[in-house]
């Protein structure tokens, strides 16, 4: 197993709510090779917290290949923020998503992603979060370029009154009524897409 990322502060904070606010200096590390030959190939672990009111997050991105990608909770507690691509005569818009779906995720839990869904996890509990998925396949800049370029995903998941609400991204245009969702009703949802 080798260590693939680690994700500080400052190079989450072109997609943060608030990048000026205090928060963890780290965010989340990305260990590889996890089960060497096994089903899951990467390991996240997100430091529970948050930068403003926003909570520690992955930096968000879509995938270029058309490979499905299976995340599994391990421990803590998590959101998975989800938008599909928009596309305009045939080419992607990135400003504008079709549709918002935020997934709470607990420990046992496994998620199925498929392509044209943009995907963020959030820490939303007291302790790290710990997942595993199984992409193998790379990522193309714009996976995570346009993401960048706006800030963010179409929503912000922020902590007020002590429980998760959202906050809309205003570099994107249409924002779509966000869609909350159960592990299991989000499984039964992916399933019509494959
Ligand atoms: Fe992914």
């Amino acid at each position: 197993m080798q260590i693939k990322t680690v994700r500080t502060k400052e190079e989450l904070a072109s997609v943060l709510l608030s990048p000026e606010e205090k928060g963890p200096d780290f965010a989340y590390w990305v260990f590889s090779g996890v089960s060497q030959g096994g089903q899951w190939e990467n390991m996240t672990v997100l430091t529970p917290g948050t930068y403003g009111q926003e909570f520690v997050k992955t930096f968000g991105h879509y995938h270029n290949d058309p490979h499905e990608e299976t995340y599994r909770v391990v421990s803590g507690k998590g959101i998975l923020l989800l938008q599909k691509k928009h596309f305009e005569e045939g080419s992607w818009t990135p400003n504008k998503v079709d549709r918002f779906i935020i997934v709470s995720i607990l420990p046992g839990d496994e998620t199925l992603i498929t392509q044209e869904w943009g995907h963020s996890l959030s820490n939303v509990g007291n302790e790290p979060l710990i997942t595993l998925d199984n992409w193998t396949h790379g990522h193309t800049p714009a996976d995570y370029e346009e993401i960048e370029e706006l800030h963010g995903m179409a929503f912000y998941l922020v902590k007020k009154d002590g429980t998760a609400d959202i906050e809309p991204n205003p570099n994107y245009i249409d924002h779509p009524t966000p869609e909350f969702m159960t592990a299991a009703e989000f499984a039964k949802f992916t399933k019509q897409l494959i």
